[in-house]
C-alpha cells in the first residue's frame, strides 16, 4: 500500500529556528502521529534548504571565508535538528540540499527539461529583488516595490536560462479547477487563481556564477548554478527516492500532504506543479498554507528581531503545553498572534484546570474509594445522571478525530475532545461522589468510577498526536502500561503558573 507521504519545507539554515518554523514541525508531526494511530504507513520528511544567496551572504557574516558555506551550513543544521528533537518532531527522513542523491537529481530534471526543449537562454533586461531571490515585471512590482517583502527591487540586466513556465498556464488553471482539494485552504486556491489570471512569465532557473556561485551546477553549462528554489523544490522528489529509488519513489509519491506557510504559496502551488508536469510527473495531492504567527501585527521574523526562541518557551512551560498552546489557539490557515500571556491562559484552564484536574481528582477518588483499583462494573451502568452522555461523548471521539486531524482543522479536533473533559469534569461536580460513598451507594460509585477511567482513556489516546508525553503519563498513571488494572497517581500533570 501506499504510504502516507507528508512534508514540511526545508528551511535555510541561516539563522536559528523560531516559533513560526516549529509551527509547520508540530502540526505535521501531529498529523503524521495521528495516521500511524490509525494504522498507516507513514513517511514525514522535513530537512534544510542550503544554498543560494542568503546562505552565501550569512556565510561571509558570520566571519566564514567565501567557498566555505558547506562548514557554516554544517554547523547550523544541527540547531534544528537538536530543536525538533526537543519538541518531539518524530520525522521519519531528514533531508539537505546539499547532499550528493539530491544534487544528482537536481541536474537530472534540469537536464531532461533541457533536452526536451524546456529550457532556454537570454538576456534578461527587468527588475529583481534580491532578498526574495525573485524577479518581477513592471506590472508585479508598482513603484519599485518587491510585493512580498515591500523593499525596493532593483534593475538586473544578465544572461540567465528560463523555464518555460507561461507555456503551462492554461494547463495549470484546469488542474486546480478540476482538482478541489489541491490547494488548501480554499480562500488560498483562490489567491493562486488569481495571480494565474496575470500573464505568468518564464522563471528564470539560474545564477551565473559570476555572481552567485553557491548552488549547483548547471549540467548543461558549469558557468551557472540552479536557482535556490527550483532546487529546494526538487527535495519533495529526491528525498523520496527519485531518480535513484524509483521503487521508493513509486511507493510514496504522489506526496499527500505539502504543509507550507503562505507566503511560498506560489512556489509550491504554481512553479512546483509546472516543473512536475513538465517533467512528465504527477502533481502532489494536496497543498496547504498556513497562516503566520504575529507578534504585535507583525509577521515574525529574523530580519524584524522580533522573534520567539521556542527553546525559551519550552523551558519554561514544557514541551506538551507549547505544541497544544501553537494547534488550539489559532484556526490552521490564518495568522495568529503570539503572546505569553495567551499561553500561560491556555495552560492554566485548559491543561492545569480541565484535563490535570480530571486525572487528579479521579485517579484519588480510586484511591479512596477501591484502593486504587478500577472498578470492575457487573450490570447496570449507572445510575448517575449524565453518565450515559459521557459514554457516548467519549465512544463517538474518534470518529471527530478521522474527520478533523487529517483535515489539519486541530482546533476542531482539540474542541472535541475537551468536551469530553468538560463532561467529565461536569459529572463528578453534579453526582458528588463524595455523597455517594457516604450513602454507601456503591454500585453507583464503582460505576461511575470505572466510566470517568475509560473516559480518561480515551482521553489519553486522543491528545497522543497532539501531546505525545503527557499521553505517555496519562497511560501510566490510568496502568493501562501493565493491565493489572491499578491506578498509579503521581503529582499534577501541568502545575499551575502563578501569574502576578
Ligand atoms: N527555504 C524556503 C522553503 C523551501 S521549500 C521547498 C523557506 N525557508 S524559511 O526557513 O524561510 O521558511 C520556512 C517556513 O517557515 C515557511 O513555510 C514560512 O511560511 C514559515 N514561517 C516563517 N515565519 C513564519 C511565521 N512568523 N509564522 C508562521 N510561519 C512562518 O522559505
Amino acid at each position: 500500500m501506499k504510504k502516507f507521504y507528508i512534508t514540511t519545507p526545508v528551511y535555510y539554515v541561516n539563522s536559528k529556528p523560531h516559533i513560526g518554523h516549529s509551527y509547520t514541525q508540530v502540526a505535521c508531526d501531529t498529523v503524521a502521529r495521528f495516521m500511524r494511530q490509525l494504522g498507516h504507513e507513514v513517511f514525514f520528511m522535513t530537512g534544510s534548504d542550503e544554498h543560494g544567496e542568503k546562505i552565501e551572504k550569512t556565510t561571509l557574516e558570520r566571519g566564514y571565508k567565501k567557498g566555505e558555506e558547506k562548514r557554516f551550513v554544517d554547523e547550523i543544521v544541527p540547531v534544528f535538528k537538536d530543536l525538533w528533537a526537543k519538541l518531539g518532531i518524530k520525522y521519519d527522513y531528514f533531508i539537505r540540499t546539499t547532499d550528493d542523491y539530491h544534487i544528482k537529481a537536481v541536474q537530472a530534471i534540469l537536464q531532461k527539461l533541457y533536452k526536451d526543449g524546456k529550457i532556454y537562454k537570454k538576456v534578461y533586461k527587468g527588475w529583481f529583488c534580491t532578498p526574495c531571490e525573485t524577479f518581477w515585471s513592471e506590472n508585479q512590482a508598482p513603484g519599485g516595490i518587491c510585493p512580498d517583502c515591500k523593499r525596493p527591487i532593483e534593475r538586473l540586466d544578465e544572461t540567465n536560462y528560463f523555464f518555460k513556465t507561461s507555456e503551462y498556464q492554461k494547463w495549470l488553471i484546469e488542474y486546480i479547477d478540476k482538482n478541489p482539494g489541491f490547494i488548501r485552504p480554499d480562500f488560498r486556491k483562490n489567491e493562486v487563481l488569481g495571480f494565474l489570471k496575470e500573464e505568468l512569465l518564464d522563471l528564470c532557473i539560474s545564477r551565473p556564477k559570476s555572481r552567485m556561485s553557491w548552488g549547483i551546477e548547471i549540467p548543461f553549462d558549469k558557468d551557472y548554478v540552479t536557482y535556490v528554489w527550483f532546487d529546494a523544490l526538487v527535495n519533495y522528489i529526491s528525498g523520496a527516492g527519485y531518480p535513484h529509488d524509483m521503487e521508493r519513489f513509486g511507493n510514496l509519491w504522489p506526496a499527500d500532504f505539502h504543509v507550507i506557510g503562505k507566503d511560498i504559496l506560489r512556489h509550491h502551488a504554481v512553479y512546483w506543479p509546472i516543473i512536475l508536469h513538465a517533467a512528465g510527473i504527477e502533481p502532489p495531492k494536496s497543498i496547504f498554507a498556513h497562516g503566520w504567527w504575529v507578534i504585535k501585527g507583525e509577521k515574525m521574523s529574523k530580519s524584524k528581531g522580533n522573534v520567539v526562541d521556542p527553546i525559551e518557551l519550552v523551558t519554561k512551560y514544557g514541551v506538551d503545553p507549547y505544541r497544544y498552546f501553537l494547534l488550539r489557539e489559532v484556526n490552521f490557515g490564518l495568522d495568529g498572534t503570539f503572546s505569553e500571556e495567551a499561553l500561560i491562559t491556555r495552560y492554566n484552564s485548559d491543561l492545569a484546570n480541565d484535563l490535570g484536574n480530571l486525572l487528579s481528582r479521579t485517579l484519588s477518588m480510586v484511591d479512596k474509594y477501591f484502593e486504587g483499583k478500577v472498578p470492575e462494573i457487573t450490570g447496570h451502568g449507572s445510575r448517575v445522571t449524565g453518565y450515559d452522555n459521557l459514554k457516548n461523548k467519549a465512544l463517538n471521539l474518534s470518529a471527530e478525530l478521522e474527520r478533523s486531524i487529517p483535515n489539519f482543522d486541530f482546533v476542531t479536533a482539540l474542541t472535541k475532545i475537551w468536551e469530553v473533559i468538560d463532561i467529565a469534569n461536569k459529572l463528578i461536580e453534579d453526582s458528588k461522589p463524595w455523597n455517594l460513598a457516604k450513602e454507601k451507594k456503591t454500585d453507583d460509585l464503582a460505576s461511575l468510577m470505572s466510566g470517568l477511567i475509560d473516559a480518561l482513556k480515551t482521553i489519553a489516546i486522543s491528545i497522543y498526536p497532539f501531546m505525545p508525553e503527557t499521553s505517555e503519563k496519562m497511560k501510566n498513571q490510568l496502568g493501562m502500561k501493565d493491565g493489572s488494572g491499578k491506578v498509579r497517581s503521581s503529582g499534577p500533570l501541568f502545575p499551575r503558573i502563578e501569574t502576578k
